[in-house]
């Protein structure tokens, strides 16, 4: 496992993009796992430079999103569908047709998750996968259990999570009570993970996940798991790792 712990955020944006960058340039066909929520946005924004810069390249590159809400309408400015436009595709040149979202308003959500098990099955693995880190350890929204899911399954988000994510809407009834994610086992086949966390009231579930047991009950320990994990922390994220 390798920790790194960041003086400044911009100074953690630039070297989270940079290993993305150097992934594409060494692969432009890499699969990409991407994530949303506050944490990935200034890393997207360093990677939208870099193209801009036209130091990397989307066009041979293939996404799939972590996650997506059950029942909010793609349009709707909290879909993931609507976030990863505004924060990252609408910017860059990664065909439509390469860019994967699980379709949280299918009227069948089970073969839903199958066709998105079948599309992951299809590229066999994710080179990169990016992962934010949850108040209580989900990643994705794999939310803490007695058990784990390992392929995409649909959730019904903790009170916790609805309570986080309530800052992105008016009130708290109008966040989405189920999700469909990746699950852990599609998550911990990535050949790099990337998990990047920020803020003070992150450090505990940060330190527990990587130095703790590993349990469901923390679904990020089982991070500790994989052969290469690089974590990125702000200095407020790290403070218990020094
Ligand atoms: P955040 O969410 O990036 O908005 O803090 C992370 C998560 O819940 O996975």
């Amino acid at each position: 496992m390798d920790i790194r712990i960041f003086a400044s955020n911009p100074l953690l944006n630039t070297a989270a993009a940079g290993l993305i960058a150097h992934l594409l340039q060494a692969k432009p066909n890499a699969v990409l796992g991407l994530a949303t929520g506050g944490t990935p946005v200034g890393i997207y924004e360093e990677l939208i430079k870099l193209y801009t810069l036209q130091h990397i390249q989307f066009r041979e590159a293939i996404s799939f999103n972590l996650d997506e809400y059950v029942g909010l309408p793609e349009t709707h400015d909290q879909s993931y569908h609507a976030y990863m436009q505004q924060h990252l595709f609408k910017h860059i040149d990664l065909p439509q047709s390469n860019i994967h979202i699980p379709n949280g308003n299918a009227t069948d959500l089970e073969a839903e998750c199958a066709r998105y098990d079948a599309l992951l099955d299809g590229v066999k693995q994710i080179d990169l996968q990016i992962l934010g880190l949850g108040h209580n350890g989900h990643i994705g929204f794999n939310e803490p259990d007695e058990g784990l899911v390992g392929g995409t399954h649909l959730v019904e988000l903790k009170e916790e999570t609805r309570l986080a994510n309530a800052r992105y809407f008016n009130n708290l009834a109008e966040v989405p009570t189920h999700a469909i994610t990746m699950g852990i086992g599609t998550i911990l086949k990535a050949r790099t993970i990337l998990l990047v966390v920020r803020g003070t009231d992150k450090a505990k579930i940060v330190h527990d996940a990587l130095t703790g047991p590993i349990t469901t009950e923390n679904p990020a320990s089982l991070l500790q798991t994989h052969p290469n994990l690089v974590v990125m922390l702000d200095t407020e994220a790290g403070e218990l790792f020094s």
